[in-house]
């Protein structure tokens, strides 16, 4: 049962009508077990271009907001390894962060479901003076074949918006972190500045699909992307969702007036 229609789901009307256990992809309803497939293909396009299209799309303000993850987690510079879970990690921009701001203390496993992703982050890696801090896995962030009580940290930057359960995400983070580790979540929200709403709109729905028509030749994975944005929850809400999981301490930083935020949580 599907509807991959492109009828908008922000309306009350349209959600009422959606199929009870609907996803969404972007703004349309779909059925959970599609919303993977397609958002596989998304980032199978754009990987090649992945890291070019984020400082055209932000204007280079996502490599300041990393910064401030990465600044805020503050990994461990001594005693034992930080082993760190970087999850949906795609070519690696956090876990090359933490690597280096902890002085090559973190070891950090960047996972990810897509191949073509992690393969860009290898790449990478092979030039960096912290590369071997990293290794890489595919898997899903839905049902981690790792054991539990393994890691110190668990990050996901701009990830979590894609995964279609996304309470299963939350519980699977919550087990594999040690007694003591933290939850770490950079991911678009809400903006709470009512000009800067306006442009930021403008901004989203007018420049960002036409930047990536014009640089990756491919609109509709960003438009796809803008519209997966205003799909996801506000920060009150994810964090009543984090709690849900099981962490405690659960608060959230907001950047550049709400457009992004940080939200943190603890396994105690
Ligand atoms: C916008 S990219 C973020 C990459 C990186 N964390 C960053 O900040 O640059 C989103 C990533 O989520 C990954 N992803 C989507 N669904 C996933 C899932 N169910 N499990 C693991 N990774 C997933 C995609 O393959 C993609 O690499």
């Amino acid at each position: 049962m599907s509807d991959a229609s492109t009828k908008d789901t922000d309306t009350p009307a349209a959600d009422s009508a959606a199929p009870s256990n609907a996803t969404h992809f972007g703004f349309r309803d779909v059925d959970p077990s599609q919303k993977q497939g397609l958002v596989n293909s998304v980032f199978r396009n754009v990987a090649g271009r992945y890291d070019l299209m984020n400082d055209l799309m932000s204007v280079g303000v996502h490599r300041l907001w990393k910064d401030g993850m990465v600044d805020w987690l503050a990994p461990r510079k001594s005693g034992s390894a930080y082993e760190t879970l970087d999850m949906a990690g795609g070519t690696g921009d956090i876990a090359f962060r933490i690597a280096h701001r902890s002085g090559g203390h973190a070891k950090v496993l960047v996972a990810d479901i897509n191949d073509a992703m992690l393969e860009e982050g290898k790449a990478r890696a092979a030039t960096d003076p912290m590369g071997d801090r990293l290794s890489f896995a595919c898997m899903n962030a839905e049902s981690l074949p790792l054991e539990p009580n393994r890691f110190d940290a668990y990050t996901i930057a701009f990830g979590i918006r894609n995964v279609p359960d996304l309470d299963a995400a939350l519980r699977e983070a919550f087990r594999v972190l040690k007694p003591g580790g933290r939850f770490m979540c950079l991911e678009f929200s809400h903006v709470v500045v009512p000009l800067l709403d306006d442009v930021y709109e403008t901004w989203s729905f007018e420049a960002i699909p036409r930047i990536g028509q014009l640089v990756a030749g491919d609109r509709e994975s960003y438009q796809y992307l803008v519209e997966s944005i205003r799909k996801f929850p506000d920060q009150r809400a994810f964090e009543a969702r984090i709690s849900a999981a099981g962490f405690s301490r659960v608060t959230h930083r907001n950047l550049t007036g709400g457009i992004a935020a940080i939200h943190s949580g603890y396994k105690i």
